[in-house]
């Protein structure tokens, strides 16, 4: 069975409860996760459910080890998500594959499949501009050059930084 969007985003939205930024970064990440399906292919499924998912630990993180670092919001998602899309009768080989991508999203390179590099590339382009300066237009070339794993996200990411100015 295919679990649709709005029961997953519904989910997250439950998970997250009033903390609004996380529940707006995921929709974001979503959403380039969806336009880099369109050039890229991949299964929808899991890209959709990886990107509505992707930081859904970071809570757990925060309240068992006092710190929502990247490795505590990696061991802490999957679980969660792995709850929520057996919920909703999502496929098992899709399931675990989601949880995959969780457990990894920051670290690029271990799980190196193409939905893998969607999901990373979305997150990428939404926290970009958070994580670098990006007024210093030639370095941001490079680093764009650099990080992202798909071409498409390569693209958008010059699209959206480079030539906003
Ligand atoms: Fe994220």
């Amino acid at each position: 069975m295919i679990p649709d969007k709005e029961q997953m985003f519904e989910e997250m939205q439950a998970c997250f409860g009033d903390d609004r930024r996380r529940i707006k970064h995921a929709g974001s990440v979503t959403g380039y996760a969806e336009q880099l399906y369109e050039a890229e292919g991949g299964n929808y499924q899991v890209i959709v459910a990886a990107g509505i998912f992707h930081d859904i630990g970071v809570h757990e993180a925060e309240r068992k080890h006092g710190s929502s670092a990247g490795h505590y919001q990696e061991l802490e998602g999957p679980p969660i998500a792995r709850a929520i899309l057996e919920k909703l009768k999502m496929n098992k080989v899709l399931i675990d594959e989601v949880c995959d991508i969780v457990a990894h999203h920051h670290r690029p390179g271990i799980v190196d499949t193409l939905n893998f590099r969607i999901l990373y590339d979305a997150d990428m382009l939404v926290n970009l501009a958070e994580e670098v300066n990006t007024n210093d237009l030639g370095k941001l070339d490079r680093i764009i050059e650099r990080v992202f794993l798909t071409i498409a996200g390569k693209q958008l990411a010059k699209k959206l930084y480079l030539e906003k100015q």
